[in-house]
């Protein structure tokens, strides 16, 4: 029997070393949605859109985007993604497209809403593109009519998550500010569901004040034009609010702040607390407010959590956020869906763990939707589409809760309504609780899922109403149908009764039943018709 050699601490350090967060991704890929060619594609297109909307939103430019899919042979595609925004500074062009968790959008306390969260987008897309074509990207932007645009190829090295540049250079630009971005990688194009086709259409809905142009692979141009020309709302980067601290997060903004006293720290550091708010805290925390915050113990610090979660204070500000806006969103559903009827609803900002979030519902019936089969569910958080994890989402999970029979839907059981409905829902929000990294699926905070299902069920009391007339209509016109099919007869039966002529007889009772009948018709047919003429306007053109 050999004896086997024991394993001494000593031997297991030489094997413990610090692994770079792009090491970690290069094999996790799975977790930034890059796990299998069709999805990998869409990804990249979705992370280097959302970069430009946000980009264009911050410098409050309307947005003109342009997205290219080419085939370069089987299974390998290159992706361009081109912007009419900002640009970026030279200097952060490398650390940008080259270095993992590098970004501007990562707050550990507050914030406001955003597409982007975590500064892993855009770099995850080069990482894929270089790990499967050996490929660099290829980046081109320009910050100002007067310079001329920088042109990088870049490469990530994954063993230090470093920028590699391989290559940089200027060149003539004719556009006075903007960035394109050009990716190769392994991938597959599908035109059915969760394709770059219905993100296009989808993130099209939501961004009504951008306008795009997608070439697909088969050279088809396709036109978004926008509706809009207002830019939404600017969302305001808040404090953070007292109900949402951990310990962790109050003890490190203890350590990091500036003020003098913990009064002040309370006041300066936090949404909604004012002088008295601070001063009712610290009563509830029996605590000094002249203490130095960064001299604070564990304990103490575990007082004044408890003396936040004790006190009353104002719900936190909502000016972080940017929702559609029920009139928009409706307007813009009509114009990419062929409907008989639409409503949107945005409810009023509600709060889960301290984030303030807003939820939007639209729903839309009829026209050109499939009659049978499930409806179409489109889920957005921050104005981006999820076209992946539906099972995961709490977006399901809220609309599968609601009793859809009720409100004109047939469903069996708790599960997703059929019928030829589309059902749109947006969670605006300054976090927005995704389950992974991939951004796919909203996590089930019972706060948000109730949220949902109370927009879902004003959005379905209309729905009810339209569906109702519209089946009124219907049983008219059937009635009208038979009564016309029994008139030959009845004219026959009354001319023998009165000895009137029979076809006299017919013609008033077709003219009656006509009169009675097309009357509920009309009705219905012209509130349809002056809701499709003050949306016509804004259709978009494909
Ligand atoms: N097209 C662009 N124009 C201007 N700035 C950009 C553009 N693309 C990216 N950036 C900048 O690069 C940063 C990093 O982008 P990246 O997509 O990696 O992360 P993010 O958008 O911050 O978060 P997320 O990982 O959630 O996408 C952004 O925060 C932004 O500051
Ligand atoms: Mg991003």
């Amino acid at each position: 029997m050999t004896k086997e050699k024991k394993v001494r601490a000593e031997d297991l350090a030489k094997g413990q070393r610090a692994i770079s967060v792009a090491e970690f991704f290069e094999k996790n890929r799975h977790l930034l949605g890059f796990d299998n060619p069709t999805r990998a594609l869409l990804t990249t297109v979705k992370e280097a859109v959302d970069n430009s909307l946000d980009a264009c939103e911050e410098a409050k430019i309307l947005p003109e985007i342009f997205v290219q899919v080419k085939e370069i042979k089987k299974d390998r595609y290159k992706i361009i993604v081109t912007d009419n925004g900002p640009g970026i500074v030279k200097k952060q062009i490398g650390p940008i497209f080259g270095k993992l968790l590098y970004g501007s959008k990562f707050q550990v306390f507050g914030g406001k809403q955003g597409r982007g969260q975590q500064g892993i987008g855009i770099s995850a897309a080069v990482l894929y593109s270089q790990l499967t074509t050996g490929k660099p990207a290829k980046v081109t932007s320009k910050t100002s009519k007067k310079k001329q645009a920088n042109v990088f190829d870049i490469k990530i090295s994954t063993k230090t998550n470093e920028p590699e540049i391989i290559s940089s250079s200027t060149t003539e630009w004719n556009k006075d500010h903007g960035t394109k971005i050009e990716l190769e990688l392994e991938a597959r194009y599908v035109e059915k569901r969760a394709s770059v086709l219905e993100y296009m259409k989808e993130t099209a809905v939501v961004n009504p004040h951008a306008s795009f142009v997608y070439i697909d692979p088969e050279g088809q141009k396709l036109k978004f034009p926008r509706v809009t020309d207002k830019l939404p709302k600017e969302a305001k980067k808040i404090k953070p609010h007292p109900y949402g601290v951990e310990l962790g997060i109050l003890q490190r903004m203890l350590k990091e702040t500036k003020a003098r006293s913990l009064k002040s720290f309370l006041r300066t550091e936090f949404d909604k607390v004012g002088s008295g708010t601070a001063d009712e805290i610290l009563k509830n925390a029996k605590l000094d407010g002249k203490i130095l915050p960064r001299l604070i113990t564990l304990e103490q610090a575990n007082f004044l959590l408890r003396g936040m979660q004790g006190t009353k204070i104002m719900s936190p500000s909502t000016d972080c956020l940017s929702p559609i806006k029920a009139e928009i969103l409706q307007k813009s559903l009509e114009s990419e869906y062929d409907l008989d009827f639409a409503y949107a609803i945005t409810r009023s900002p509600s709060v889960y763990r301290g984030n303030p979030f807003q939820i939007e519902v639209a729903i839309g019936y009829g026209g050109e939707l499939p009659k049978e089969g499930t409806i179409s569910l489109i889920r957005f958080a921050n104005k981006v589409p999820l076209l992946y994890q539906q099972g995961a989402c709490a977006i399901t999970k809220a609309v599968t809760s609601v009793g859809w029979k009720s409100y004109g839907l047939s469903q069996s059981g708790r599960n997703m309504p059929q019928g030829p409905a589309i059902i749109l829902v947006h969670m605006a929000s300054v976090w927005a609780p995704f389950t992974s990294e991939s951004k796919e699926a909203i996590a089930h905070y019972p706060q948000i899922i109730k949220e949902i299902k109370l927009a879902l069920q004003e959005a379905g009391r209309a729905l009810k109403l339209f569906v109702g007339k519209r089946k009124k209509a219907q049983l008219a016109k059937k009635k009208q149908e038979m009564f016309k099919n029994y008139a030959g007869e009845l004219s026959i039966s009354l001319a023998e009764l009165t000895s009137k002529k029979k076809e006299a007889l017919l013609k008033t009772i077709l003219k009656v039943a006509k009169e009675k009948y097309d009357a509920v018709q009309i009705e219905e047919e012209k509130k349809t018709k002056i809701k499709k003429r003050k949306t016509g306007a804004f259709r978009r053109e494909k």
